[in-house]
């Protein structure tokens, strides 16, 4: 479906081990969004490009260390079929991992520019590198921490990029609510940050609210 405005439909690919945890996507603004027409969203199981019949996607690191590394050839299969189904586009290949470069609304002002994210969703210590090397040849890579911790996958941090990208898409936020501009200061938060906010009534548990937001 065509979006009412100039800006072209953002493709979103996801693939993880874990599709269902993806299921938020079908919910509030990412999931109207959907329904809007305004971006296409596509889930994939990463086991559906293994070859075996256990369906393996990991084992354990060269070098030695604890846990296992994700097998280069499923990653390679699943991205080379997402990328060959549309050749007019521009992906970015978001790679969530905590070693990655700092998101920040600067990353979310540019994707919401583009056309196409695709995500990698990592799972135990992460993806075989030669994937990011070999990837990085083709297209725009980028590998992202959502903080300073380290979450058990890439999942959360694909739940949280998208709903940053999406929610700065034309039309997707309503007239109520709105973006502040961004555009001169990647990066930046405080101008974007609200203060305390309070609605009614008026004194909630003895709680006032402040005076001169009361006659505005
Ligand atoms: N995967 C694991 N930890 C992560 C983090 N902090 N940010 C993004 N992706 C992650």
């Amino acid at each position: 479906m065509p979006t009412s405005n100039a800006h072209p439909q953002l493709r979103i690919d996801i693939v993880s081990i874990f599709p269902d945890y993806l299921a938020p996507l079908e919910l509030s603004l990412v999931g109207k969004a959907r329904e809007a027409g305004q971006i296409d969203v596509r889930i994939h199981d990463l086991r559906d490009c293994t070859q075996d019949r256990h369906r393996t996607v990991d084992d354990t690191p060269y070098g030695g260390g604890p846990g296992m590394v994700m097998l280069p050839e499923p990653w390679g299969d699943a991205l080379d079929s997402i990328l060959g189904s549309d050749p007019s586009r521009t992906p970015v290949l978001v790679v969530p991992t905590p070693s990655g470069e700092r998101f920040t609304q600067g990353h979310a002002a540019k994707w919401a520019l583009g056309d196409w994210l695709i995500f990698a969703c990592g799972r135990y210590e992460g993806i075989d590198s030669r994937v990011m090397e070999h990837f990085g040849e083709r297209i725009h890579v980028a590998e992202v921490s959502l903080g300073d911790y380290v979450l058990a996958g890439g999942e959360v941090a694909a739940l949280a990029v998208t709903e940053a990208v999406v929610r700065l898409l034309p039309g997707v936020l309503g007239n109520s609510e709105s973006v502040v501009d961004d555009s001169f200061a990647p990066g930046r938060m405080a101008h974007l940050v609200e203060g305390p906010v309070y609605t009614k009534p008026p004194l909630w548990r003895g709680l006032e609210v402040p005076e001169v937001l009361l006659s505005g």
